[in-house]
């Protein structure tokens, strides 16, 4: 069935259909819009993020999923905010674990200690991403605001122990950003792998639609080194590779669900300005991703690209060979 709607949406893309012949493969769900943290270049961070009340719940969020629950192949569990402050987490996780299908959740590491890890072992989570940023105790509250290093390194501790006395089968990630000052990356991989991570990864810090006219404040926190830095200059917002003539397939491919209910096109849409649809009042992912803003939405696209500053700051418009978002992803147990 996965293999037949991978090929379903690969033809749908190709022929530029407003619709989408299959379900989406991944989806990038919200369980929670807030957070303990203040970081300045994240939209929750900046309170910039803007939800209503309605906060998804496990059952929502599997009558919501319908016939996706055979077309997914991963839900990751983050957009903006603390996913570990829903604490139906493990529930959602275990719905996605019920029907076979990945699942991803990032956290800023300050609850690991608590009794919610334990349960998304039990769900059955297959990836637990930590954002560590940086081995330098002294650096990591520049970008995370708020936070404390020694809690989060406790924690890293903790949910490796704990996962080795559970058996549990998930990986567990330790994730860095490459930031001005914090730039090793064979300090950051060392640290990650200190720490028992099976997992390291160096991520490279963006500017988002949140902060449309980044200010001498902003850029300071990206790094020197050229090779990690997204951009070119302080005059140009947009990724250093920049697609040409491709077009989105993000649109075809994959969707994004808000905690308050609402379906975006992309995560990257921060302040929420292209709302096309909601599974509110019973509605299914389904009726969205095939409904009349999805179509309209597909059909825009290449003006959507040109005119965006979500688009046009886009880190997946980028070749991918010469992808900036990651840097290095390793199994920690590598030599
Ligand atoms: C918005 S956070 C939400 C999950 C969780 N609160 C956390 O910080 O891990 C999702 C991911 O974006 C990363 N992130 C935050 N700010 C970023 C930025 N300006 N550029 C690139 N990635 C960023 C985080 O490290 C995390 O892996
Ligand atoms: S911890 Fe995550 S969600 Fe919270 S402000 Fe930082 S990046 Fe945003």
């Amino acid at each position: 069935m996965r293999t037949v709607n991978r090929g379903l949406l690969e033809l749908s893309y190709r022929l530029d259909l407003p619709f989408s012949l299959g379900g989406p493969v991944s989806l990038m769900v919200e369980p929670s819009a807030a957070c303990n943290l203040r970081c300045p270049l994240c939209p929750t961070g900046i309170h910039a993020t803007k939800r209503d009340g309605y906060t998804l719940s496990p059952d929502d969020f599997e009558r919501a999923l319908g016939w996706f629950r055979y077309t997914l192949q991963t839900v990751t569990f983050w957009v903006w905010g603390e996913p570990f402050l829903n604490r139906n987490l493990p529930k959602m996780v275990a719905v996605a674990s019920r029907y076979h299908i990945a699942s991803q959740v990032s956290t800023n590491g300050h609850f690991l200690e608590g009794p919610m890890l334990d349960e998304l072992f039990a769900a059955g989570l297959t990836l637990l991403k930590i954002s560590i940023d940086t081995p330098n105790a002294g650096l990591y509250t520049r970008y995370r605001v708020g936070g404390d290093f020694e809690t989060v390194v406790r924690g890293v501790k903790h949910a490796v122990a704990r996962k080795r006395a559970l058996g549990a089968r998930t990986i567990i990630e330790a994730q860095y950003m490459a930031m001005r000052g914090s730039e090793d990356m064979a300090a950051m991989i060392a640290h990650g792998r200190e720490l028992g991570a099976d997992q390291v990864r160096v991520k490279m810090l963006g500017i988002g639609s949140s902060v449309p006219e980044p200010t001498e404040k902003e850029w300071s926190l990206m790094p020197e080194a050229e090779a990690l830095n997204r951009y070119a200059d302080h005059t140009d917002v947009r990724p250093k590779i920049q697609w040409d003539d491709e077009r989105c397939t993000y649109i075809w491919r994959r969707m994004v669900l808000n905690a308050d209910g609402k379906c975006l096109p992309c995560s990257h849409d921060q302040l929420v300005k292209f709302e096309l649809g909601t599974i509110k009042s019973g509605r299914s992912l389904a009726s969205v991703w095939n409904g009349p803003a999805y179509r309209r939405y597909r059909r825009g696209i290449r003006q959507t690209q040109k005119n965006e500053i979500m688009c046009q700051r886009c880190p997946e418009l980028v070749r991918k060979d010469l992808d900036p978002g990651v840097v290095f992803a390793a199994r920690a147990d590598e030599a």
